[in-house]
């Protein structure tokens, strides 16, 4: 995923621009670029890393009050200041950012070869550039209009063209693209985060649209070019996630979030002891006739989908299954009008979600998002929609989003159960209610957390055990740690562990073991005996009752208790957060922005 910024108004273009797309990086940041453009043409600046690099770049030498910006997270060609966007086409004619993938690039960039265009980058970007010359007759929209058709993939579209000085040409294909008005010109934008302060409404850019956009005026224009008139989508006044306030890392302030987050959405969607859901448009008889109930994510979203799964078991007369996004759409699962397919998204744009999305609702099948941005495209692609109101997340690692995620779902069990004979006992609502306070007291193992650190910071492998429940949390205390600290980190059913890869345990071998459900202590007790056997570390998250039985590990963190067996994924989740979040501070790695990655991967 990458970000977009673009600003045409009556001030300096460069301080909207660079503080943008810092604000953007959490979308990609191996590369950053700005394009200005004015009366004498177009200038362009980009650098390889970091947004600061590319400030320090351009320094105070610009007054152009018109421009386009990017931050990267690269998908064809390297991270490098030649493959950083803008990208211009051959005479200089156009300068063009892209988020999105442009899947025919080599074909396109094979024909303009042998018609004469040479191309100065590997990127898929440049090749919009170079046909947008080649087709330009004169009028932008006609232009744009005629050069989209020919690109097959994913696009959010910012060009200059330099006979057109404050003006910026938009395109927008199943990537996000918001244009908004200002008091002092106009943006387009990957997020509104970018230009927060700027802005109370925005419309929102639906695929094949395009717009024109002058320091006062947006225009709208459908795919064939004709008009199109929008409606605002007004911004609440909160700005909230730009900043981490005291804070040393978003992550860090993102974790410590969490109860009121959890707070936020539990009120959201409990009203004097009902379970409400305004976005949930199944009727009585819908939800009864749900025969199957496919949970669908990536990453994280994944996580909390897979310890859902067993919550739907327990609350709801419905078979429920995890699917990671990417696999779903190859598996050729039996969808029909009674299935409910459930996409889980923070960002709402991770694009295997969204494919797997359109493949559910291509098949007829009932569709719910559970995404923490409202107007995203996974929001407004499915028929039934739940937010988490988890506010701005901006870590590439989530923590509150991933919390709420559960908290939604779990209510989504009980909602479900409730209304078509399942199991939904009200003192388990009770206690999801208490959660908030609970997960506060968590945060209070911030020096244990810091201690199991300094055990791992040097670890080449670490293992994560557990089973159910405890198992889909091994998995996400895995990704956390692996993400953010470069850690090799596998989580294993404890189970399964004997059939093959306790043989990779040696001596002094890491081994975190989730042991919180009651139920399985003791079949968890034996694979931590197991490992033992073989010289593991362990390091075992339990609750205070059965810390006792738990003499022979290494070091023990107490999760609080007095919760159902079924809450606990809330409260180990807050120590395993901080544990990777201090072993990846102790090892000097960028927790809010870890190499490779992007908060949200809206290619393929
Ligand atoms: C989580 O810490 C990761 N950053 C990543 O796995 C993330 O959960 C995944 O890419 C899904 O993103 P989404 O929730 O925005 O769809």
């Amino acid at each position: 995923m990458c970000g977009i910024i673009g600003y045409t108004g009556r001030n300096k273009a460069v301080p909207y621009l660079l503080t943008g797309l810092e604000r953007l990086e959490y979308r990609g940041y191996d590369s950053s670029g700005i394009a200005l453009i004015d009366e004498s043409g177009i200038s362009v600046v980009k650098r390889k890393g970091k947004v600061s690099a590319l400030r320090q770049a351009v320094g105070d030498n610009f007054t152009a009050t018109a421009g386009i910006g990017h931050t990267r997270w690269a998908t064809h060609g390297e991270p490098s200041q030649l493959n950083a966007h803008p990208h211009l086409s051959e005479n200089g004619m156009f300068a063009v950012v892209h988020n999105g993938i442009i899947e025919n690039c080599s074909e396109i960039k094979q024909e303009l070869k042998q018609e004469g265009y040479s191309f100065l980058s590997d990127t898929d970007t440049e090749v919009i550039s170079q046909l947008l010359e080649k087709n330009y007759r004169g009028n932008l929209i006609t232009c744009l209009k005629d050069t989209l058709p020919q690109l097959q993939g994913s696009f959010a579209l910012a060009v200059l063209h330099r006979d057109f000085p404050g003006t910026i040409l938009c395109a927008k294909k199943d990537s996000p693209l918001i244009a908004a008005k200002s008091e002092d010109g106009c943006f387009v934008l990957s997020d509104t985060l970018a230009a927060r302060e700027h802005i109370s409404a925005c419309y929102i850019m639906g695929d094949g649209e395009l717009a024109l956009i002058t320091e006062n005026s947006l225009s709208f224009f459908s795919a064939d070019g004709t008009p199109l008139s929008k409606e605002p989508h007004f911004l609440s006044g909160c700005t909230d996630g730009a900043d981490k306030g005291d804070f040393p890392h978003f992550m860090l302030k993102e974790i410590y979030e969490q109860p009121a987050a959890l707070r936020d959405t539990l009120s959201a969607y409990v009203k004097e002891g009902r379970i409400v859901f305004p976005g949930f448009c199944l009727s009585e008889r819908e939800i009864k006739a749900i025969d199957k109930i496919h949970l669908v994510a990536c990453g994280s979203a994944y996580h909390a989908a897979l310890c859902s799964k067993y919550i739907f078991h327990q609350l709801t007369d419905k078979e429920a299954s995890a699917h990671i996004a990417s696999e779903f759409r190859y598996d050729s699962i039996p969808l029909s009008e009674n299935s409910l397919v459930v996409i889980i998204s923070q960002s709402g744009e991770t694009a295997d979600s969204l494919a797997a999305l359109s493949l559910a609702n291509s098949k007829g099948a009932k569709t719910l998002a559970v995404v923490n941005v409202e107007n995203s495209s996974i929001a407004m692609k499915s028929q039934s929609l739940i937010c988490t109101l988890a506010g701005t997340e901006i870590s590439v690692a989530t923590t509150k989003a991933y919390i709420c995620q559960l908290a939604v779902l779990y209510l989504l069990a009980l909602y479900i159960g409730s209304h078509s004979g399942g199991y939904a006992p009200s003192e388990l609502l009770q206690q999801l209610l208490s959660l908030p306070e609970k997960v506060e007291k968590e945060l209070l193992q911030n020096e244990r957390a810091l201690a199991a650190a300094d055990l791992l910071k040097g670890s080449e492998h670490i293992y994560f055990i557990g089973r159910g429940t405890d198992y889909a949390l091994s998995m996400e205390g895995a990704l956390k740690m692996k993400e953010i600290s470069y850690i090799h980190c596998e989580a294993y059913p404890a189970g399964e562990l004997k059939h093959g890869t306790i043989s990779l345990i040696e001596k002094s071998t890491p081994v975190v073991a989730l042991c919180l459900r009651k139920d399985l202590f003791r079949k968890t007790l034996s694979a931590i005996k197991e490992v033992r056997a073989r010289g593991a570390f362990v390091i075992a998250l339990t609750a205070a009752e059965t810390a006792e039985s738990l003499t022979d590990c290494d070091f023990v963190i107490c999760i609080g208790s007095a919760v159902s067996d079924m809450l606990t994924p809330f409260l180990d989740a807050v120590p395993l957060q901080l544990m990777s979040y201090h072993t990846a501070v102790k090892r000097g790695c960028d927790v809010d922005k870890p190499r490779n990655l992007a908060k949200s991967v809206t290619v393929e």
